[in-house]
């Protein structure tokens, strides 16, 4: 797929220099689970440990990866379910490209998946990602207390899901 200089594809070994990049930039390390100074071989890690349960899409812009949008398939009783998670480089936001990435993830989960439940965790005082993953339709569904710690202090976060929509 691509789209005004903007290509989206699966995540690629050759990628994980890349991925360590966005995965320390600021505004992406507070937001997100990741610890200060990633490596390219915790991005390997990260990224290789159960992946034949986990789907990755990124968005290249002249050559490099700077957004990704990650798919993680539940099991057993709870294979209807996929946990999201996504991040765009510090440089490249208000782009659409967020909305871009999870727009095709949204496909791929809905109709080749058919997954019904799709949830996630936002820090309580992340108005931005909570505004976009409004605007796909996931809602909250509560609080979660002391969910991570980072810089010092615990963060509360909330659980969001989106039903997947009715044809
Ligand atoms: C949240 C994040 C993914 C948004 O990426 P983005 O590419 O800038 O998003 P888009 O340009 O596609 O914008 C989509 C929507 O997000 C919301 N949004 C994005 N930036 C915003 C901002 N600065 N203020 C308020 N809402 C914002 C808006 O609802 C926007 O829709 P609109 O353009 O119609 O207003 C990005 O800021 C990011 O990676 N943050 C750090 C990591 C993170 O928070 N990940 C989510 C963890 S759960």
């Amino acid at each position: 797929m691509a789209d005004g200089g903007l290509t989206i594809r699966s995540l690629e070994p050759e990628d994980y220099a890349d991925w360590a990049v966005l995965r320390n930039c600021p505004y992406v390390q507070r937001n997100t689970l990741g610890l200060p100074c990633s490596s390219i071989s915790d991005a390997r890690r990260r990224l290789e440990e159960g992946k034949d349960s986990f789907r990755s899409l990124v968005a290249v812009v002249d050559g490099h990866v700077v957004a990704q949008v990650g798919l993680e398939l539940m099991r057993n009783r709870r294979s209807h379910v996929g946990l999201i998670g996504i991040m765009v480089h510090d440089d490249y936001t208000r782009r659409g490209i967020a909305s871009a990435l999870l727009a095709a993830m949204l496909d791929i989960a809905d109709n080749w998946l058919n997954l019904h439940r799709l949830e996630l965790q936002v820090y309580t005082d992340n108005e931005r990602a909570i505004n976009l993953y409004k605007k796909f339709g996931f809602e909250i569904e509560g609080t979660l207390r002391d969910y991570a710690y980072g810089d010092g202090h615990y963060l509360d976060a909330y659980e969001m899901a989106r039903l997947r929509p009715r044809p």
